[in-house]
């Protein structure tokens, strides 16, 4: 059954797109769903209202540190944040998804993690760089199943 579904995500260097151009053409294919992909990086710091359920999608771009006890601040990707916390975009949101870099260890996908604390809605996964096969697979199965529990109550 086709659902109604947004990918909202930021990429500055191209490898978030990739992933989710991919995931929704596998989600068209498999699932009968294509989502509206809404990029951040082109709104040049506008917002407005998203009405249909979305998931975020956000790289991880941290100056220097190592995640533990310094090295948490954002650069970059902070566009996305103020696009969920602007208008009731929060309400529409069920997930986030991280992308980044095992190189950055503990700094791998943090700043998706302190946005599921911050806005309080989970993270469903995460995957490096521009992401394989197998991960845009995984995830649309997560996606999926997410939407349906969200869009249930
Ligand atoms: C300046 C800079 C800082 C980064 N910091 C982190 C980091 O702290 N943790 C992480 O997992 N990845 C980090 N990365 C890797 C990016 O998150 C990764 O390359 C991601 O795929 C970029 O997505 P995009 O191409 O959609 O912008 C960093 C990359 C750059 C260039």
């Amino acid at each position: 059954m086709s659902q109604e579904l947004a990918l909202v995500y930021i990429s500055l260097s191209g490898n978030t797109q990739s992933f989710v151009k991919r995931l929704s053409e596998h989600l068209t294919t498999w699932y009968d769903t294509t989502p509206k992909t809404i990029n951040i990086k082109e709104l040049n710091h506008q917002t407005f209202p998203v009405t249909e359920p979305f998931v975020a999608l956000l790289p991880t771009y941290l100056e220097g540190g190592n995640g533990v006890d310094n090295g948490d601040q954002e650069i970059l990707t902070n566009p996305l944040g103020d696009f969920i916390a602007a208008h009731d975009n929060v309400q529409h949101c069920f997930g986030i998804i991280g992308s980044g870099n095992r190189n950055f260890n503990n700094q791998y996908c943090l700043t998706a993690k302190q946005y599921a604390k911050r806005f309080g809605f989970p993270m469903l996964g995460d995957f490096e760089l521009r992401g394989t096969s197998s991960d845009v697979e995984r995830l649309a199965k997560v996606i999926v199943e997410a939407l349906a529990d969200f869009t249930k109550n």
